[in-house]
């Protein structure tokens, strides 16, 4: 049976994954950082399918005694401080999860077994001020965050690992993907929601912040796939994972409104505070090697996933008003 380690279990793409990996037979091992109070929401269902293992990003001896123990095929580096706005706000502890704990990941997997495949949770926001539209794998980085700048390191230490030390590690270039499991405060999430308590009654308005900004949303289901092919295919090489279209969050703003019979323009109010020191405007990925390679493909469009996503809020909050 094939084990694989999961930093970042917690997060929405570590949920997914952990479904993906169980379905194919996977032994599932999540890493989680101590912390006073449980954080398991997203694997509330998982509970007694997977192992919980404790380590973390920023301790090295904890990552190499955690692949001492468990002895995984296929390691999935999930974990990082992935907010765009409080990158500005803690640049540095960004800059130690999301850039620095890729290295001590890396370092573990040289130290105790260089066959271990590594798979890293790169970014789109990497490209930041683009140079070209749509990107590909071969379009130049210009981040515009501290985050943006930190995954360009994890990146790069990837690929210089694979080819200082011929070791399996490839860095999937991943363009926004969303969920009903997406964290509350990114914009997609925070409208699905928002729809949802306005339509209930329970909330008056949304306080957005750059409605023109564009991106290239999928589904997070679909996008722990690819991870997963990546680490199949041979030799290690890097891949963009996107649908190859963007929408403004206007556009996803009306969407999402009209799943429910409303007017976007009566509810979203635009709260300057909420824009960015510097605004990465628009993201369009061109997944054409993938699609080639990997033979992979989104499977939701951008409607199917406003759907979902509308509707699992509204069926949330049902709940806990029923509960009150
Ligand atoms: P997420 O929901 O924010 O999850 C982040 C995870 O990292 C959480 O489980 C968090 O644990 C864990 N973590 C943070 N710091 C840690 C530390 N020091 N030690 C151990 N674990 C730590 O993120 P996501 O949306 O699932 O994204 C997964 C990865 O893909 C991230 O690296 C993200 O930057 C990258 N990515 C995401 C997208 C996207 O659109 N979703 C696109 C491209 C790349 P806690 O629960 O304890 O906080
Ligand atoms: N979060 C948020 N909240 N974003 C808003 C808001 C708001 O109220 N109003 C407008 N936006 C705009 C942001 O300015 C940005 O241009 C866009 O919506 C998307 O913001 P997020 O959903 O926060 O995502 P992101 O693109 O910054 O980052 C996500 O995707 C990256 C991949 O491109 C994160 O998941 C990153 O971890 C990931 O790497």
């Amino acid at each position: 049976m094939k084990r694989a380690i999961i930093t970042g279990i917690t997060g929405q793409d570590g949920s997914y994954l952990a479904d993906l990996l169980l379905a194919k037979g996977y032994k599932v091992y999540g890493m989680v950082r101590r912390s006073s109070t449980e954080n398991f929401e997203r694997i509330e269902h998982l509970r007694g399918k997977i192992s919980i293992v404790q380590a973390d990003l920023l301790d090295q001896l904890s990552i190499i005694e955690l692949m001492e123990e468990v002895e995984p095929h296929e390691v999935y580096n999930l974990a990082a401080q992935s907010f765009v706005p409080t990158s500005w706000t803690q640049p540095t502890l960004t800059g130690e999860f999301t850039g620095l704990g890729v290295t001590k990941m890396l370092e573990a997997i040289k130290l105790v077994n260089r066959k271990i495949k590594f798979y890293q949770a790169s970014s789109s926001e990497m490209f930041g001020k683009v140079r070209e539209t749509p990107q590909n794998e071969l379009t130049p980085f210009y981040p515009r965050s501290p985050y943006g700048v930190a995954k360009v390191y994890g990146h790069f230490i990837t690929v210089n690992y694979r080819e200082s030390y011929d070791m399996f590690a490839v860095s999937g270039i991943l363009f926004n993907h969303e969920s009903p499991r997406r964290g509350l405060e990114f914009v997609t999430r925070k409208i699905t929601d928002g729809v949802a308590r306005i339509a209930l009654g329970v909330a008056k308005d949304i306080r957005l912040g750059n409605l023109h900004a564009k991106r290239d949303w999928g589904f997070a289901g679909d996008y722990v796939e690819a991870m997963w092919m990546m680490l199949q295919h041979k030799p290690a090489e890097d891949f963009v994972i996107a649908t190859g279209e963007s929408h403004t969050v206007k556009e996803f703003a009306r969407l999402a409104f009209e799943h429910v019979g409303l007017n976007w323009r009566k509810y979203v109010k635009v709260d300057e505070k909420l824009y960015r020191p510097a605004e990465v405007t628009q993201l369009r990925g061109n997944p054409a090697k993938a699609r080639r390679i990997l033979r992979w493909r989104p499977r939701v469009d951008l409607a199917g996933l406003v759907r979902m996503m509308v509707e699992a809020d509204i069926v949330r909050i049902q709940e806990q008003l029923s509960k009150r």
